[in-house]
């Protein structure tokens, strides 16, 4: 397999967040929710790729991924130049159902990177989605212009109140299911902490939820089981293969909060 890439646009968003266009030596097709291992460096250190969600595919073959800079690899990839080879992986894991009637887009953060390839692909289909966004303060809310130029309809908080509502996505999204037509249903990616929430919110509501996970991982081809989480029904579920996409009810929210 070939898995060269080229960096052809980088954008530094402010504070942490930075987004990377790539440019593949063979194109591949991937589905909303899908993700890339790449390589953040030429050197054994870090030696093990770093997962991150599609956060855009052009017509060209071209992906984008949007990250937040947590450690080491993170903070290399966000130095990369334009015409530096970032080799990756891709597409993996699993993806969004793309057939809900009322799709409701809920992210937290640096979560919003999956949601707006999914907001391409839905509005391709003809769907019309509507879109929740949460951070701690206005420098953890991305994208919203994005989504704006695309006319998806979108309702913004901030836990500091500096950006939107003052408080948390949850709180939008218990209004918005409250307001909402009939067949919703909820895509959410953030962290694990939030989507715990979402599901809950989705669950005593009945509405069907999908949600986006995160996990360490070694692999990212199922070989590992370094990336596992709880199920519900008491298998564990690996995150790279079964995954990263989980109907909520699938993930048992309990134990994977209590081992974190
Ligand atoms: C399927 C999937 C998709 C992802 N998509 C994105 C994305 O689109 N954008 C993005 O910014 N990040 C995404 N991540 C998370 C991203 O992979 C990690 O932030 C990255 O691997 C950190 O690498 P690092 O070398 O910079 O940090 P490391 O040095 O590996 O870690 C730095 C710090 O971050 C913590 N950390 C690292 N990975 C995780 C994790 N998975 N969950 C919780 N804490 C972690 C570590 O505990 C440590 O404190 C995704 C993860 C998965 C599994
Ligand atoms: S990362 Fe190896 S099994 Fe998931």
């Amino acid at each position: 397999m070939d898995d060269r890439c080229w960096v052809v646009a980088r954008e530094a968003l402010g504070g942490e967040y930075y987004r990377l266009r790539l440019r593949p030596a063979q194109p591949f097709a991937a589905a909303p929710g899908q993700f890339v291992m790449l390589k953040v460096a030429d050197s054994i250190d870090p030696l093990l790729r770093r997962p991150f969600s599609i956060h855009r595919m052009h017509p060209s073959g071209e992906f984008e991924v949007l990250f937040r800079v947590a450690g080491q690899g993170t903070r290399l990839l966000s130095a990369v130049h334009v015409g530096t080879r970032v080799d990756a992986i891709a597409p993996l894991g699993s993806a969004f159902p793309l057939d809900a009637a009322n799709p409701l887009l809920v992210g937290g953060g640096v979560g919003v990177a999956p949601l707006l390839f999914l907001t391409d692909a839905l509005l391709e289909r003809g769907s019309r989605p509507k879109l929740l966004l949460g951070g701690r303060s206005d420098r953890d809310i991305l994208c919203h212009d994005d989504f704006g130029c695309l006319a998806v309809p979108y309702e913004l908080a901030t836990e500091d109140g500096s950006l939107g509502e003052e408080g948390l996505v949850t709180r939008l999204l218990t209004r918005g299911l409250r307001s909402a037509e009939a067949g919703v249903t909820v895509f959410s990616c953030g962290p694990a902490r939030m989507l715990a929430a979402v599901a809950r919110v989705c669950a005593d509501r009945q509405v069907p939820c999908w949600v986006s996970m995160e996990a360490y991982m070694a692999c990212g081809v199922g070989a590992c089981l370094g990336c596992v989480i709880p199920g519900t029904n008491g298998a564990y579920l690996r995150v790279c293969k079964e995954g990263p996409v989980f109907p909520a009810d699938a993930v048992d929210w309990e134990t994977l909060l209590r081992d974190r």
